[in-house]
């Protein structure tokens, strides 16, 4: 069968896994003696970087994920880019990095975006950007200190769908003892809090078979390993307000926007497990994500028990609120709220 490449990203034949493809080349600056250097374009290679460097050992990283889109007139637009330069900042500040300014993170985005264009698959797929930041001092004994130098570059990989199986719904794991990261520290995108979800998401997936795990420490519903979580039906939609003990999701953001737009009543407040298994005797669950867009849950499991949602098929309100998203993001409905530049 015929291979997603960069020289074939088009290919509606099997795709390549979700970001194992590379642009050639990246954006790249760095932070030393309390300056970010020139920003250059480098190939995509292997980084030099010493075995002692702070984010090797203490973890000092963190990351953006957001995507560029071709429009139907060939135009390429990125999606909520302000959101996610501010998010960035954001984690930055949380796991004590110093970030480049925000106009010269757009600007790096830009310019890989640029030089990507030609590997830009048509939609739904895009051009999935990945900023991340990593503290580079050398210095095993900085435990305590914060790295005094950084690199910050940006990555393009061209992407299709997510989850492997595209529109299938999804099973989710509800685990309602342990927790997907450290209290107040949800909030940042950063590696550290992949790590310390991952063996539960792994554990799931294999003694449960499920495709994601939903934290829940003591009932309070947070979000998955990679995305946030809703409750949908008819007339509601249902999510847990912003604090910081999850990731504030930019697609969450818009999903709510969206909803409201379209009619329904938007209901930001904290819920239980037993709220899920009630809303679902009726209504619909759905992730959202950048990689993940709108994926619906057609299962959960808890306690060994299964919990069918939607007779297992993606329900009418997520398939209507994906539609409204895609449609904006791809530029096939109208950029109501200014959301693409
Ligand atoms: C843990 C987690 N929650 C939520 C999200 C959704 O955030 P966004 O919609 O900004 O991609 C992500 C990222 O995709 C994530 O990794």
């Amino acid at each position: 069968m015929e291979e997603a490449t960069l020289d074939n990203p088009q290919t509606t034949a099997k795709p390549a896994p979700f970001g194992t493809v590379f642009a050639d080349t990246m954006t790249v600056t760095r932070y030393v003696d309390g300056v970010w250097s020139e920003v250059e374009s480098i190939p995509v290679a292997p980084l030099s970087i010493h075995p002692g460097a702070h984010v090797l050992h203490y973890a000092s990283t963190c990351f953006e994920g957001l995507k560029a889109f071709r429009m139907p007139d060939g135009d390429v637009r990125i999606f909520r880019l302000d959101r996610h330069l501010a998010r960035l900042q954001q984690s930055a500040g949380l796991v004590c990095l110093p970030a480049p300014p925000t106009d010269v993170v757009e600007q790096m985005v830009r310019q890989t975006v640029a030089e990507s264009r030609n590997i830009l698959p048509t939609p739904p797929g895009a051009l999935y950007l990945r900023p991340t930041l990593i503290g580079t001092e050398t210095n095993i004994g900085a435990a305590g200190a914060a790295s005094t130098e950084a690199m910050f570059y940006v990555l393009a990989s061209p992407v299709g769908d997510y989850f492997s199986g595209g529109g299938r719904p999804l099973s989710i794991l509800i685990e309602d003892q342990q927790m997907r990261s450290a209290p107040g520290f949800g909030q940042a995108k950063t590696g550290g809090n992949y790590a310390s979800a991952l063996r539960h998401v792994i554990r799931g997936r294999n003694e449960q078979g499920v495709d994601q795990v939903l934290f829940c420490p003591n009932g309070d519903v947070q979000e998955t390993g990679a995305s946030n979580f809703f409750l949908v039906n008819d007339r509601q939609l249902l999510t847990k307000p912003l604090d910081s003990s999850f990731l504030h999701g930019v697609t969450r953001d818009s999903v709510v926007t969206l909803a409201s737009h379209l009619g329904y009543e938007v209901i930001e407040r904290d819920f239980t497990v037993d709220d899920i298994k009630d809303w679902i005797k009726t209504g619909e669950a759905m992730l959202s994500g950048t990689a993940a867009v709108l994926a619906g849950v057609g299962k959960f499991v808890h306690d060994g028990r299964e919990y069918v949602v939607n007779d297992g098929k993606i329900g009418p309100n997520t398939q209507r609120l994906r539609e409204a998203l895609v449609g904006i993001q791809t530029g096939t409905d109208e950029d109501v709220f200014g959301w693409l530049s």
